[in-house]
């Protein structure tokens, strides 16, 4: 049996996709063009030249640089939608069935754009994803960690309303992270517990490019539930075993690491020694645009370099969708 094949029909979840970072270059030019948006003069000036920077990020930062300058195309509630549902109608055909994702409102409030339109276009394309498409979907507000956290409790208190609709789903940290530690976003993460919906989950980027003091320390600095990327907890055989304990998942994006040279090659991310001890994780596509694969693109980037068996890929697609933030009724309908 083709390997790929197994893969594609296997119902997948996606924990840790910025809607942001799945800005195909193509796209990009496009609505660059459509609003009438002037690119900086350095940068790449085809879909090509954009394809060929994207394979060579030097880091976190060298990406997040050009990250904040594609954001800057995406003007009108339209732009948003059409942003998601290009992202969610190729995601669908890797057999993607569930997806929370992460959107940035700081990188378009900050210029000038009304939250309103932000979340409305990106609503718009998740509830025609579950009418059309039989998705599940979730939104996750994050906070820019390089912002100072004052304007992150500003950003809180702007979602209280769109958190009691049900609009949005969960909290997230984001944005470079070994210069801004978790603990400066303490009382950020406090004030959103103590005032948004019980229901809300909250998770915090760690260990991707800082070491395992981080994972550790957001944990117990934040409240959080799960760890976004967190590779470097694999140098930790102590947090590995309360990863595993307290049922921390961590949402690992393969290809992504390899774009930002967290590691040379996949076969470096440590997916056997999660496996060893039991710690709870799920594989995903992190900006998909920019690092070159989709949600199957990473499963398959995966079986290459660890040339998982059966039993092993189902316990990762069980405990993914055990993992994720639905309902009993629904992860029974994944299962
Ligand atoms: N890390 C931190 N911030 C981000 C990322 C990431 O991988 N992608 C988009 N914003
Ligand atoms: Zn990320």
């Amino acid at each position: 049996l083709a390997t790929s094949e197994f893969l594609t029909h296997l119902p997948k979840c996606e924990h840790h996709v910025h809607l942001e970072g799945t800005l195909e270059p193509s796209l990009l030019f496009q609505l660059a063009h459509r609003n009438n948006i002037q690119l900086p003069d350095d940068f790449p000036k085809s879909v090509e030249a954009l394809q060929y920077r994207y394979q060579n990020f030097k880091d976190l930062q060298d990406f997040l640089n050009l990250y904040y300058v594609g954001m800057s195309v995406l003007i009108t509630e339209q732009d948003f939608e059409d942003l998601a549902w290009a992202y969610l109608e190729k995601s669908s055909k890797q057999g993607l069935k569930h997806v929370e994702a992460f959107f940035d409102p700081q990188g378009h409030v900050d210029r000038g754009i009304d939250l309103e339109l932000v979340i409305g276009g990106f609503r718009k394309a998740l509830v025609r994803a579950e009418k059309e498409l039989g998705m599940s979907t979730k939104l996750i507000m994050c906070l820019l960690r390089h912002l100072p956290p004052s304007e992150g409790l500003a950003t809180i208190k702007s979602f209280a309303p769109y958190y009691k609709k049900g609009w949005i789903h969960g909290m997230g940290l984001d944005s470079s992270e070994v210069e801004f530690p978790p603990e400066l976003f303490t009382s950020c993460y406090q004030y959103a517990r103590s005032s948004l919906p019980k229901e809300v989950h909250y998770t915090a980027h760690a260990g991707e490019e800082a070491g395992s003091d981080y994972v550790r320390r957001s944990l117990k600095c934040l409240g959080i539930s799960r760890i976004d990327h967190g590779v470097h907890s694999a140098d930790d055989p102590e947090l590995m075993k309360q990863l595993a304990e307290r049922d921390i998942m961590l949402t690992v994006c393969p290809l992504s690491n390899k774009r930002l040279q967290v590691v040379d090659d996949v076969s470096q991310v440590p997916i056997r020694k999660f496996l060893e001890y039991g710690v709870p994780f799920s594989i995903n596509s992190d900006d998909p645009a920019y690092f070159g694969g989709y949600i199957l693109d990473n499963y398959l980037a995966v079986q290459e370099a660890f040339k998982l068996n059966v039993d092993e890929w189902i316990k990762i697609a069980k405990n993914s969708v055990r993992g994720s933030w639905v309902s009993e009724k629904r992860k029974k309908d994944l299962y």
